[in-house]
């Protein structure tokens, strides 16, 4: 038995798309940084006693969840040549499937649990493989900070290579979350994406433009150039959401209050408040700001109409166990 906590990412160069085939591979790169307040806390014990898997998440037995996380745990359990199924208990202190990234954090807790709770030995890169083949936003929240997802392209196309490209202490950004809604959202993310790669009028252009995008976005954040990753942000976001919006039928993730939030905060940069907005597959917007400004912005969003909570936070660091088999590893830096 083994206990993991991961937080939530949050993508500034979004990953919208995959490739075909299996095994849950992005067509794109993505980059993101990693919250510190938000977690999801897993645990998953192996029992030889138990008939099946059993998954409770937030205290409830949760059957569609189950599929998806037996499917992730399979992989693991081979390589460790384990038969035994197991207890898995989620807990998020943030609302689920509602564009928060609890995918991202939830497999990410539970791989490193089941990595620790079996005592295996493996490599950053097979972690990072269990965790994308679950959910592609997933590896991550295996590392802290700001953190890259790279396509590798030679010797064949096919892997992925998770870069932390910088700690939270290089540039302690903050993010203010402003929720607008509670209910899960219509459309999950994988299949917006299915809809989106097979009927959007854009999505060549979006894969093509997207090693600029990471390459301008990975500049900004060695630099620390804000104004530059706001840009890159903002249009990444806009462009993946331009992109769901032209699909058939077209994928609205937006409310009323999403679309005031980002009036609001392009006002507020324009008047000299360093923060920039991204939003993922929900209407929960996303205020990136510089170390210090998220309270005032954070103020300022809870007076909007439609605004029901906002949630602050720092970069945080990876997924990592918390107590049980294998605490002494951590997961990432
Ligand atoms: C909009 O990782 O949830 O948040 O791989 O199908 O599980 P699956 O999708 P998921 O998609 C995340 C999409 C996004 C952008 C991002 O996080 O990069």
């Amino acid at each position: 038995m083994a206990q993991a906590q991961a937080q939530p990412n949050i993508a500034l160069v979004k990953y919208w798309g995959k490739r075909h085939g299996a095994r849950n591979l992005p067509a794109v790169g993505s980059l993101s940084v990693t919250l510190e307040s938000l977690w999801t806390r897993t645990e998953v014990e192996f029992d030889p006693d138990l008939p099946e898997d059993l998954f409770l998440l937030n205290g409830v037995p949760d059957p569609k969840g189950l599929v998806r996380v037996s499917r992730c745990l399979d992989p693991i359990r081979q390589r460790a040549s384990c038969l035994h199924r197991a207890r898995i208990q989620s807990r998020n202190n943030f609302p689920t499937s509602a564009g928060l990234a609890s995918s991202a954090s939830g497999f990410a807790a539970l791989v490193t649990a089941a990595i620790a709770a079996l005592c295996l030995e493996v490599s950053p890169e097979e972690r990072s493989e269990w965790a994308r083949g679950a959910s592609g936003s997933a590896p991550r929240s295996l590392y802290g900070g700001f953190v890259e997802l790279r396509l590798q392209e030679t010797p064949a196309p096919g892997r992925t290579e998770l870069v932390p490209l910088a700690d939270p202490g290089h540039w302690p950004l903050e993010v203010a979350v402003a929720i607008t809604s509670l209910s899960a959202k219509p459309v999950g993310s994988t299949a917006g994406m299915e809809i989106t790669a097979k009927t959007s009028p854009f999505y060549e252009d979006w894969i093509r433009a997207q090693p600029a995008d990471l390459e301008a976005a990975r500049q900004a954040v060695l630099a620390r150039d804000f104004e530059k990753l706001a840009l890159v942000s903002e249009h990444s976001c806009l462009k993946m959401h331009g992109l769901a919006l032209a699909a058939k039928p077209g994928l609205m993730y937006w409310n009323g209050a999403t679309v005031s939030c980002l009036t609001v905060i392009r006002d507020l940069r324009a008047q000299g408040i360093p923060v920039f907005f991204t939003i993922d597959a929900g209407p929960q917007v996303k205020a990136v700001c510089e170390p210090g400004a998220s309270q005032q912005v954070a103020g300022i969003l809870r007076q909007i109409p439609g605004v029901l909570e906002v949630m602050t936070s720092r970069l945080g660091p990876g997924a990592r166990v918390i107590s049980g088999a294998g605490k002494s590893q951590p997961s990432g830096p």
